[in-house]
């Protein structure tokens, strides 16, 4: 029995097909490339396709005999979802739904959705709970909230129902720990990814929005989360949907809020030298702090966050280091 990993050629994507792969599971993967990279995909096989293509999809379900779907194929920029929102409700949206027809017809009944903590809005208390109102404040983030509404619809279908969880993931960083795959500053927008080129490539410059916040340094607080305890969520989060466990969403982050100065300082004391950079306007929409309490994934999923910041931001300076170009020659 196999998992399909849509999207297994992008950042998460490609360190959860290892985490699967390290845990003896079938794997094969279902990627455009369009934003991911065929190298990030190690130890299983790539399909170069798109989840909208039902022949395609129908076609992997029976070759493979798919039992379950890990879905991370999507658009993520948030600043791209306001300026292209049709784009944005057409691959996150109706290619899911397209997706989870075919599903349906071959029997595929457990999935596990990248979801986003941007379904929280600015949240009026941290740490955030699950229990808490979703707000979503960018396109974005209503393509998430929409697709987690859809299954929980679907988990009440009076045939053939389908069992989700969606992790609503706080800020995934770092890179693994054999310095094999990482996320790559070419086409990522991330604050780390940002900080380590502003430390290894002179021509970069390097912003960031707003100092003023109401925080100890004045810069915006995040949860950043080690991509590999990230990818362990996902098959916490299949072990769960195959021994029963019911559709809900949930949050995975590691509790810890960080500035972005106390980032940025980690990264100075690791790569022992200054991270140049400029101040600019606050970007809108960015709430002031935003942190996990992952209560019901360490309850119910049995997960918890085992890596340190400090390994997050090592490991990254690490594969930065090491593949300055990302994935290109
Ligand atoms: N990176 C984060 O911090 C973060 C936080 C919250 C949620 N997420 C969500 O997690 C998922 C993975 O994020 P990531 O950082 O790995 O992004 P990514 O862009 O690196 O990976 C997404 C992958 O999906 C592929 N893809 C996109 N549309 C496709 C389609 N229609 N068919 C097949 N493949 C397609 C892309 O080519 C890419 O390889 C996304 O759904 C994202 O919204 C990410």
């Amino acid at each position: 029995m196999t998992v399909l990993v849509t999207g297994g050629a992008g950042y998460i994507g490609a360190h959860t097909v290892r985490a699967l792969r390290g845990a003896n599971r079938k794997v094969v993967v279902l990627d455009t490339l369009e934003r991911g990279n065929r190298e990030a995909v190690v130890d299983a096989e790539l399909i170069v396709g798109d989840i909208a293509d039902q022949e395609l999809v129908g076609r992997i379900c029976k070759d493979h005999d798919v039992a379950s779907v890990v879905h991370f194929a999507a658009y993520k920029a948030v600043g791209e979802s306001m300026a292209k929102p049709e784009m944005y409700w057409s691959n996150n949206v109706a290619s899911t739904e397209k997706l989870l027809a075919v599903l349906t017809e071959y029997k595929v009944d457990k999935f596990v959705f990248s979801s986003s903590a941007a379904v929280y809005g600015t949240p009026k208390s941290v740490p955030v709970t699950e229990a808490m109102p979703t707000m979503p404040e960018s396109v974005y983030a209503e393509t998430k909230l929409a697709v987690e509404k859809y299954l929980s619809t679907l988990a009440v279908r009076v045939t053939q129902p389908i069992s989700s969880v969606s992790l609503r993931y706080f800020n995934a960083a770092g890179a693994s720990s054999d310095n094999k795959i990482g996320e790559d500053w070419t086409t990522s927008q991330n604050l780390l990814p940002r900080v380590m080129r502003a430390l290894l490539d002179s021509e970069f410059k390097f912003e960031i929005y707003g100092n003023d916040y109401d925080t100890p340094d004045g810069t915006c607080i995040r949860d950043y989360i080690h991509v590999e305890d990230l990818a362990i969520a996902h098959l916490k989060a299949l072990e769960y949907l195959e021994s029963g466990g019911k559709t809900m969403a949930c949050n995975i982050g590691t509790g810890n809020g960080t500035s972005v100065m106390q980032l940025i300082e980690l990264a100075e004391q690791i790569a022992k030298r200054k991270v140049p950079y400029t101040v600019s306007a606050r970007r809108p929409g960015d709430p002031v702090s935003v942190y996990a309490d992952a209560t019901l994934a360490n309850m119910t999923l049995n997960w918890h966050a085992t890596k340190s910041l400090q390994q997050i931001v090592a490991s990254a300076y690490s594969w930065h280091n090491t593949h300055p170009n990302g994935y290109r020659k």
